[in-house]
């Protein structure tokens, strides 16, 4: 038998994908910019293991068991194409290659899945880009895979091709039909911002309404606002963002940050049903933002602004500077308290980081509505790299005689 593990990151765009030129092989509208998150706090992992005596290929997520990757019907059924098609890639890819050192023909053999998030799964915090991005890594191991994993990524979800690497990434869209070109490739290294922190502002954990994948075909159908935003106002935002990465220049970093994320979801709104995925929790936390940016404009301390974006979901992404990340900290669990039964610890996850006292001039920011639970919780996290090999057996998640979950890893 044999078995690979790895984990992949999350990543977080500050230009946003939304909206597909083709949707079989995933090609999308526009070039997509990102950051990649730290993997202690938010990871996928997987371990792939294939065996000459397995009878079928099994995959297991979160603890349930499903029986075939290839051909689970009764899987949902986007989820069993998309999978097999990041699968079936990897593997037609690996078979161009002689596998060196191999003796018998692994390509042949059955393959175990088996898959854990470190946080929640379909809930607007980017899992699908983890798990394919892990998926597709451990196969690419398994199998061999040289060259860019990015493109295989990419079938099994768009973003995923983003947490093949570290740091900030570019997704180029490509020009070409058959989606050679639309790779992902690093842009800045994960130290780029130094000290740079990310506060994940979770309002609601739960499966969202309208998945990503449906919200941008209706949006791609119908919205008006959608076709200026691909043909004018994604590509030149695109362009500064890449000026202003490459200048370091924070300030701006920031405003173009929390316009794409405004413009996204002002498409979103523009689809016919809208697609509404910011609730007013959401839109308090962007609030409070913009105050808190006033102060330090104000001050000319643009260097310590701090910007939001949201995916598909109502969950605020917020990129803080080190330097003010417990002032930030301290406002947030000021104006959204965590619920009447929950500690401070449950509530700030992640990274441990004490709050500062407030100035009086913070205090007084925030809406009227300082009522605790409105934020579920908060992940505290930063930049991090690429996905990573396991090279020590008690990461596996399968057994390595049977090639089933091991019982200790959630995965009955
Ligand atoms: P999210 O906002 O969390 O990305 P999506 O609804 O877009 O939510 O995607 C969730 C889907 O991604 C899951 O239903 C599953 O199909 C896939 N997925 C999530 N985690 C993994 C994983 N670790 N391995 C393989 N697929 C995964
Ligand atoms: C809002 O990658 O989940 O997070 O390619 O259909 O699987 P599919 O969509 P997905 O969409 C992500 C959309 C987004 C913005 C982004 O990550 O760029």
């Amino acid at each position: 038998m044999k078995t690979i593990t790895c984990t992949a990151p999350v990543n977080i765009a500050v230009i946003k994908y939304w909206g597909k030129r083709d949707e079989k092989i995933i090609l999308p509208l526009n070039d997509s910019i990102s950051f990649t998150l730290n993997q202690d706090e938010m990871c996928a992992r997987t371990t792939v293991a294939v065996s000459p005596s397995f009878t079928e290929d099994r995959f297991w997520l979160n603890g349930n068991s499903y029986c075939s990757v290839l051909f689970a019907v009764f899987l949902l059924l986007v989820y069993s194409i998309v999978l097999s098609r990041a699968y079936i890639s990897v593997r037609r890819r690996a078979s161009k290659r002689k596998l060196e050192g191999s003796i018998e023909d692994i390509l042949n053999w059955h393959v175990h899945i088996c898959s854990v998030n470190n946080f929640p799964t379909a809930a607007g915090l980017a899992s699908s880009a983890a798990g394919y991005a892990c998926l597709v890594y451990a196969l690419g191991q398994v199998y061999g895979v040289e060259g860019d994993l990015s493109s295989i990524a990419r079938q099994g979800s768009g973003s995923a091709c983003r947490s093949i690497y570290g740091g900030l990434v570019r997704w180029y869209k490509g020009e070409l039909d058959d989606g050679t070109d639309s790779v992902a490739q690093p842009i800045a290294p994960p130290d780029h911002f130094p000290n740079l922190r990310i506060i994940i502002c979770v309002a609601n954990a739960g499966r969202k309404k309208t998945g990503s994948t449906d919200g941008m075909r209706q949006t791609v159908q119908t919205s008006r606002l959608m076709e200026y935003r691909v043909k004018e106002s994604v590509v030149t935002r695109t362009e500064a963002m890449m000026e202003a990465i490459q200048d370091k220049n924070w300030s701006t970093f920031c405003d173009l940050t929390i316009a794409d994320s405004n413009e996204m979801h002002a498409v979103c709104l523009d689809t016919f049903p809208p697609c509404v995925y910011m609730t007013d929790t959401s839109h308090a936390v962007a609030s409070l933002v913009h105050q808190y940016n006033e102060v330090k404009i104000a001050r000319g301390d643009l260097n310590h602004k701090v910007c939001y974006t949201f995916d598909a979901g109502p969950n605020a992404c917020l990129f803080v500077p080190g330097a003010v990340v417990k002032e930030v900290l301290a406002l947030l669990l000021r104006t959204f308290p965590p619920g009447p039964s929950q500690s401070p610890t449950e509530y700030v996850k992640g990274i441990p980081a004490q709050s500062a006292t407030l100035s009086k001039e913070l205090m007084s920011l925030g809406d009227e509505d300082f009522e605790g639970g409105r934020l579920k919780y908060l992940i505290h996290t930063r930049v991090g790299d690429g996905p990573r090999l396991m090279l020590d057996a008690e990461s596996s998640l399968l057994d390595h005689t049977t090639g089933v979950p091991k019982p200790t890893n959630g995965t009955a």
